[in-house]
């Protein structure tokens, strides 16, 4: 298959790695609403669940196989025979299906969580690719905990899987322990020390546990990697996963070359449906997303906004989905912010005594904090009505 050689693949772990969070379980419907937003967003690839892990996770990627048309649907093993055949059978109906495999390859998952060695950990890994391969085309492997992983040994398996068939490599930083210079240099290592590296995508997977999973996604990407795994809203085991509205952000404001699928003016929505469904709220300063990250609220801040929006916008909130930025009324605003809601709310400025008014309005700001729209009608309505046009 001939690959876009500057597409970032946008890989949808939201449905697996997301849905690990406690207390986030959601059922099959569920699952079929946000995949069938993924795809309206225009990811490629929706890991839709483990099947082995449970009947209800079986159960949804069979229905998921159904429902979508165009991203891959990819199911979640270990290196175990038994683990492919089911997710062989749950992948039955996708058009596009993608079986994700693997293996530990840190020396502290192969000797603390497999009690075995390198060499066996490789047969096994080549094993589950090839035995895959007997069931799908398109065939991912992992290499768990590849973050603390030996390079010499990962990139020993990374040609070795490759060779046995596997179309894309993912190279998890499974504990999210990797600095960004540190998980980029080991994607150039894999490019330029594993041999048949180019007949296969490299996948990043990174976690948030140093908050560093976006950084370490886009110094893979730079690096060479050509598909990023992350989950809306960023949620995901422990510390999360990196948020898949950061990474295509990142990629569309800065010319690195590179585009992904997406379409960045679903975010609003999509994220807010998978906060309500999996009952986890957003930050309010998240980026991109959160409820603060297009409002300002200082005075300096507000007023350089108002003399031109890119002194303090570098994203347009209409790409993600918003109306607009927000110019939050606090007792820390200025004038000019205050001009600016009262000719919002169809008040002739040139009519007002502004300075009264905004002395009365801090009074207000000191005792409420936050300013609304009926808060300034109050405040007008106090001496200022005759100048409503
Ligand atoms: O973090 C991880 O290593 C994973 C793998 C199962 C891909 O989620
Ligand atoms: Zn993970």
């Amino acid at each position: 298959m001939i690959h876009d050689p500057n597409k970032v693949y946008i890989f949808d772990t939201t449905l697996r790695d997301g849905e690990q969070v406690p207390g986030c379980q959601l059922d099959t419907d569920q699952k079929i609403i946000i995949a069938k937003a993924l795809e309206v967003l225009g990811v490629d690839v929706i890991e839709a669940g483990f099947p082995i892990s449970s009947p209800g996770d079986f159960q949804s990627v069979v229905e998921l196989s159904k429902a979508i048309k165009n991203p891959t649907i990819c199911a979640l093993t270990r290196a175990i025979k038994g683990d492919i055949d089911v997710a062989a059978e749950s992948l039955q109906y996708a058009k596009h299906p993608r079986i994700h495999t693997g293996i530990g390859a840190s020396d502290m998952h192969i000797k603390y969580k497999f009690n075995s060695t390198r060499e066996k950990i490789l047969e096994r890994a080549v094993d589950a690719v090839k035995y895959a391969k007997k069931f799908v085309e398109d065939v991912e492997f992992y290499a768990e905990d590849a973050g603390r992983a030996d390079n010499a040994f990962l990139a020993k398996m990374i040609e070795a899987v490759i060779a046995a068939g596997a179309t894309v490599v993912n190279i998890p930083d499974t504990n999210g322990y990797c600095m960004p210079d540190q998980y980029g240099d080991k994607i150039l290592y894999l490019k330029e020390n594993v041999k048949n590296i180019d007949q296969a995508i490299i996948s990043v997977h990174c976690h948030n546990d140093l908050g560093l999973a976006t950084a370490n996604s886009i110094a893979g990407v730079i690096n060479g990697a050509r598909q990023i795994e992350c989950t809306i809203n960023g949620i995901g085991e422990r510390a999360g996963n990196t948020a898949l509205e950061e990474v295509a952000m990142i990629l569309k404001t800065h010319s690195l070359g590179l585009h992904t699928g997406i379409n960045s003016k679903h975010f609003t929505e999509i994220s807010g449906m998978v906060s309500r469904m999996m009952h986890m709220p957003v930050q309010p300063n998240k980026a991109i997303i959160g409820k603060n990250a297009f409002a300002h609220s200082s005075g300096i801040h507000q007023d350089g906004f108002l003399k031109h929006r890119e002194n303090y916008e570098i994203i347009n909130p209409e790409d993600v989905g918003l109306n607009s930025a927000d110019i939050i009324l606090t007792a820390r605003s200025g004038r000019h912010a205050l001009k600016h809601h009262l000719e919002r709310l169809d008040y002739d400025i040139e009519k007002i005594n502004i300075d009264d008014v905004y002395e009365r309005f801090l009074v207000l700001a000191d005792e409420k904090k936050d300013i609304s729209d009926d808060d300034l009608l109050f405040l007008m309505s106090n001496g200022e009505t005759e100048s409503y046009k």
